[in-house]
């Protein structure tokens, strides 16, 4: 990487947002300038090895050469047309999309919690034109400690408190069970019921992999009760669990599964609803859209990201690497880790609070060259981009060890 790209410093930078910038997140304080891989650098020219990887928006890392170069040809040409027009680009993302799935048709959107609005959208119209629940009488079934995205809808069926309070009034028509419980799935589940909505590994909530059998169970169910499963893969998909999707983990294909983060290859947003046919098909013109969604940049960095599925290298990537993440965290419970949930390349990892909180373990982390980011308490969320190699992520193990013994 080059020299920094700006004068100002990182603390004058963080200052300056202060009074201009809504306080909605709290980000760590390294200010990021350039990028390459799965390193980062501040203003300073300080590096840090990315174990984010911008919460698995980032799977092929930073700049991918092949991402990058699949955008710079696509800017040179052609970037937007909205949907009033065709554009070139889209048809074979479209196909490409679909056949890495195994499903029929897809709904291109923007970002990840549009995916899901549109997923709600199309299983409501489903129950009512398909299944025939009566008007306005659908109902989808979704579980606690959830987390799609900060729309007014979608934020209806959250069950964090700090994401709802002061956002009322909520859209109603949801269903919330405990995840993992297919007992009181089973329960909930009624003639009203357009679908099932779950993420097969809850990301936000702390890397929770529900047991064995639970997401076949989810099929089973939704099958014989004859409404739709739609996965939320925003998080866990393409490639991060060392599948393509994190329901090919129990040999489940959803009926409709909903897609973002890496699908825009880290340059572009963009998400998709995928699904089949018979769902997908009871959109007609005029009853939803996006004027950016499909646009012929995101198409073509979309394709590009698909081209480097289609290899297999990634998924392989996150298995292999996996065992090292899986064992180096292992050696590490006893030793300031309370205990850890992994599959491929994403970890939840429970600190002992005497140590500190998830914050705290974060910042000293971030001392040592590691960006990681916390999510409840004392839980930290371990994403690397799938590119990392064995070396980098021992060292990253390292650095944590060190941090929870110092
Ligand atoms: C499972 C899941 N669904 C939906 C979303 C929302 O995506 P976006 O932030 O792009 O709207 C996220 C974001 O973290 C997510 O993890």
């Amino acid at each position: 990487m080059t020299a920094p790209v700006t004068t100002r410093s990182s603390a004058d930078l963080i200052r300056a947002e202060e009074p201009v910038l809504a306080h909605n997140y709290h980000p760590l304080p390294v200010v990021v300038a350039r990028a390459e891989g799965t390193w980062v650098q501040d203003v300073e020219g300080r590096r840090y090895l990315d174990m984010l990887a911008g919460y698995s928006a980032l799977n092929f890392g930073h700049r991918h050469p092949a991402l990058i170069e699949a955008a710079h040809r696509q800017l040179d040409r052609l970037t937007l047309t909205s949907r009033a027009f065709h554009n070139d680009k889209l048809a074979e993302f479209a196909e490409r999309l679909a056949e890495l799935t195994g499903l029929d048709m897809v709904l291109p959107m923007n970002t990840g919690a549009e995916a899901v609005e549109s997923g709600i959208k199309v299983a409501r119209k489903w129950a009512y034109e398909v299944k025939g629940v009566p008007a306005d009488q659908a109902t989808i079934v979704v579980a606690a400690e959830n987390f799609h995205g900060r729309t007014t809808t979608i934020v209806s069926f959250s069950t964090d408190e700090t994401a709802r309070a002061g956002f009322g009034p909520f859209t109603p028509g949801f269903r919330i069970v405990p995840y993992n419980d297919l007992a009181a799935l089973e329960a909930a589940v009624d003639e009203t019921t357009a679908a099932v909505l779950i993420e097969p590994i809850q990301g936000e909530a702390g890397v929770v992999i529900p047991d064995e059998g639970y997401l076949a169970g989810v099929r089973e169910l939704t099958r014989r009760k004859g409404c739709l499963f739609i996965a939320d893969e925003i998080q866990s998909g393409l490639g991060r669990t060392g599948r393509t999707l994190a329901v090919e983990h129990e040999s489940v294909v959803p009926d409709v599964l909903l897609l973002g983060k890496a699908l825009g290859g880290g340059i572009v947003p963009v998400s998709a609803v995928v699904a089949r046919r018979d769902v997908l098909g009871v959109l007609r013109p005029g009853e939803h859209g996006s004027t950016f969604g499909g646009n012929p940049l995101a198409a073509a960095v979309g394709t590009a990201v698909v081209e480097l599925l289609e290899t297999g290298e990634y998924q392989r990537r996150a298995a292999e690497l996996g065992v090292v993440l899986r064992g180096g965290l292992a050696s590490l419970v006893g030793k300031g880790v309370v205990g850890f949930r992994a599959r491929g390349l994403w970890a939840g990892v429970d600190i002992d609070p005497a140590i500190g909180t998830g914050r705290e373990v974060s910042q000293q982390l971030m001392r040592e060259g590691v960006l990681v980011k916390d999510t409840h308490g004392s839980t930290i969320r371990l994403a690397p981009p799938l590119t990392i190699t064995g070396e980098e992520l021992e060292s990253a193990l390292a650095a944590l060890e060190k941090v929870l013994g110092s």
